[in-house]
């Protein structure tokens, strides 16, 4: 019920929200392309750091490029890392996944796969920006209709939207190339209700954060490797791994922060 323009919060709490982005599990364990550390060790390392510091995460959210090699055993190979957290899991596609078959391997092992979550007085959706056949990204009309359609059979709830791609460019050359051909849809629906609060992303394998009027924009370090900040071509950064905590409150507030781990620095990164 609303109440002088808040949404009533009363017997309600806070929610934690981890968000692990790109995993990028190649077809066996150990490093995808020459120069680069074991996306397993990597994940394993953040997935204990996140045991070890959030326990109790109400959801974790796996925000694509899940797989380096999109086939269902590196998938099922995912899910069983991901097996160490007890809180419950939504996984989203990226680029480099086969969403299909992430989907059946996830839901087959009672995982979310994009869709919707109520945690308390807030709503999470995941939508799907996989484009076929090309590394943007684009959401189709379906899903922000879907999107919109989930806003509006939860009027009294706040909203986290999650999707891979960013909806806006983030000051690299290279990798603008590569974000969401329909950011600028997908900002205006977001737009069109104002009890959405943020959306987060990977795919930029770096933090980021900004605001789009209310809306909160927050981009995900990699479990694996980070791209370098503002680089006009393809360069990465030689820090640690990293996964973002989302604290969100029942009068709308959100917090959150960026959690480096440890030994999860690629000893020689290629040039
Ligand atoms: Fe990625």
């Amino acid at each position: 019920m609303r109440q002088e323009g808040r949404l009533v919060t009363a017997g309600q709490h806070s929610f934690t929200v981890v968000q692990v982005s790109d995993t990028h599990l190649g077809r066996h364990p150990g490093p995808i392309r020459s120069g680069y550390p074991d996306s397993d060790a990597q994940l394993e390392t953040v997935l204990l750091d996140v045991l070890r510091l959030h326990h109790g995460a109400d959801l974790v959210l796996v925000t694509g490029d899940l797989a380096e090699d999109p086939e269902a055993p590196v998938y099922q190979r995912l899910v069983d890392h991901l097996a160490r957290l007890p809180a419950p899991i939504v996984g989203l596609a990226g680029n480099h996944d086969d969403p299909g078959v992430a989907r059946e391997v996830f839901v087959g092992a009672g995982h979310g796969f994009d869709g919707e979550r109520v945690l308390g007085n807030w709503l999470v959706v995941g939508l799907d920006s996989c484009w076929p056949g090309h590394s943007a990204g684009l959401v189709h009309p379906g899903e922000l209709h879907r999107l919109e359609d989930s806003i509006d059979r939860h009027p009294e709830h706040w909203v986290l939207v999650a999707v891979h791609h960013p909806p806006v460019t983030v000051g690299s050359r290279w990798l603008d190339r590569l974000t969401l051909t329909n950011g600028d849809e997908l900002l205006a629906t977001m737009a069109r209700h104002p009890q959405v609060r943020a959306c987060v992303f990977g795919h930029i394998h770096q933090t980021y954060d900004a605001m789009h009027g209310p809306i909160r924009l927050l981009g995900c370090p990699s479990t694996l490797v980070q791209f370098l900040p503002e680089a006009s071509d393809f360069a990465l950064e030689p820090v640690e791994s990293g996964y973002r905590v989302l604290r969100l409150h029942p009068d709308g507030q959100l917090e959150t922060e960026v959690r480096r781990v440890p030994a999860t620095v690629p000893g020689e990164l290629p040039a």
